[in-house]
């Protein structure tokens, strides 16, 4: 007989739960995740060394907020520190949602944003992207209700790869009512070269109903100690703070995101050579005929169609471990020897899908 189980909420049991990127065999190349293929700085090393990890963290990271305070010339009131931008949303989506409400997001866009807001129970308003991967904001300004509480907006849209331009934004932010909130999510700024793009340091003393969230997972080689921060208004940031999961961020991530800064022109020298690889990588793949849109992130969209999955399969047995979304393959900028390893596949499923799907890619 089996036993009585559990109640479970309904809409929780429907979830499906994320889908990190996955691992590669030791002769392939891990390029599912966004991550950055270099190991920590010497500095950091050293830090994380001379941590105690008996002791509970500072729970309020305000050194860590003080620190970004200073840079973004606001109070450290003004700055949350959660375990990654991933819980910054979480803690956003909580703090503003209740049973009923909205959050509104263009789609395609990061995995994390319909699973974060149904697990707050609260409704998926998804905008399509543009043919060319952008977010339509025009459509999204249509699209806000009275239910929309949240606004959660990608720059560089992780997986397609544009950015938001400030023009656009502007006229965005002048369409959506102040009492909704709008978060800037730009986890991948450091890699953005477009001079048009938004950016959130020169946006967020002139819109009080913004936050802008940045990451130390991807420029700053962090992802694996979790720590991101936002900008906001006080009692914003006080909000997502009476949400956030106590003492979350630990000590080695505080420090490491100090000492991170500290070094942060070293950093920047990694970003350039990231960059520097996308923008080589991204005209070889046109050269072969994918369309790929802007690339501002530190990832390429290969819009593969109905050819996705034989695509990734391609990349896999060429020992490239790619992430499969859907309508395309997001591939990770990764280490100099993968860029090889990644034309010669990417060549391949342009034979293999003339063939059998008639697409470019
Ligand atoms: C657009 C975007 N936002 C947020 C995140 C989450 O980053 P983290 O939680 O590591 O800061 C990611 C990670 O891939 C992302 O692509």
């Amino acid at each position: 007989m089996t036993s009585p189980r559990v109640r479970l909420r309904p809409d929780v049991a429907a979830i499906v739960p994320y889908r990190q990127g996955r691992t590669a065999a030791a002769d392939a190349f891990k390029l599912s995740s966004n991550e950055n293929p270099n190991p920590p700085l010497p500095a950091v090393l050293a830090v994380l060394a001379d941590v105690a990890p008996n002791r509970y963290p500072d729970g309020a990271a305000s050194a860590l907020r003080d620190r970004l305070g200073t840079r973004w010339r606001v109070s450290p009131e003004q700055v949350h520190v959660a375990a990654g931008s991933v819980a910054l949303i979480g803690n956003l989506i909580d703090a503003t949602c209740g049973p009923g409400d909205e959050v509104l997001y263009a789609w395609r866009s990061f995995e994390g944003y319909p699973l974060l807001v149904a697990t707050a129970g609260v409704e998926s308003v998804r905008v399509p992207l543009t043919a060319d991967g952008r977010h339509d904001l025009d459509a999204m300004a249509a699209a806000v209700s009275p239910r929309t509480r949240l606004i959660l907006l990608c720059t560089p849209n992780n997986p397609t790869g544009p950015t938001i331009r400030a023009d656009e934004f502007a006229t965005f932010m002048s369409r959506v009512p102040p009492t909704v909130l709008v978060v800037l999510d730009e986890a991948y700024a450091e890699f953005v070269t477009e001079p048009s793009a938004v950016r959130g340091e020169d946006v967020i003393a002139a819109h009080p109903n913004l936050v802008v969230l940045r990451t130390f997972s991807k420029a700053y080689g962090l992802a694996g100690l979790r720590v991101g921060y936002m900008i906001g208004a006080e009692y914003v940031c006080d909000g997502a703070r009476a949400v956030s999961m106590p003492l979350a961020v630990t000590d080695l991530a505080q420090r490491a995101a100090i000492v991170s800064l500290d070094h942060e022109d070293e950093l920047l020298e990694r970003v350039a050579h990231i960059v520097q690889r996308r923008e080589r990588v991204r005209a070889a793949l046109l050269e072969q005929g994918w369309e790929v849109p802007d690339a501002q992130g530190n990832f390429v969209w290969l819009p593969t169609g109905a050819g996705t999955a034989e695509a990734a399969d391609i990349l896999e047995r060429g020992g490239i471990i790619a992430r499969a979304l859907g309508e395309g393959v997001r591939v990770s900028i990764g280490e100099e020897e993968a860029v090889d390893k990644l034309l010669r596949s990417t060549a391949e499923v342009v034979d293999a899908l003339r063939g059998t799907h008639g697409t470019r890619g």
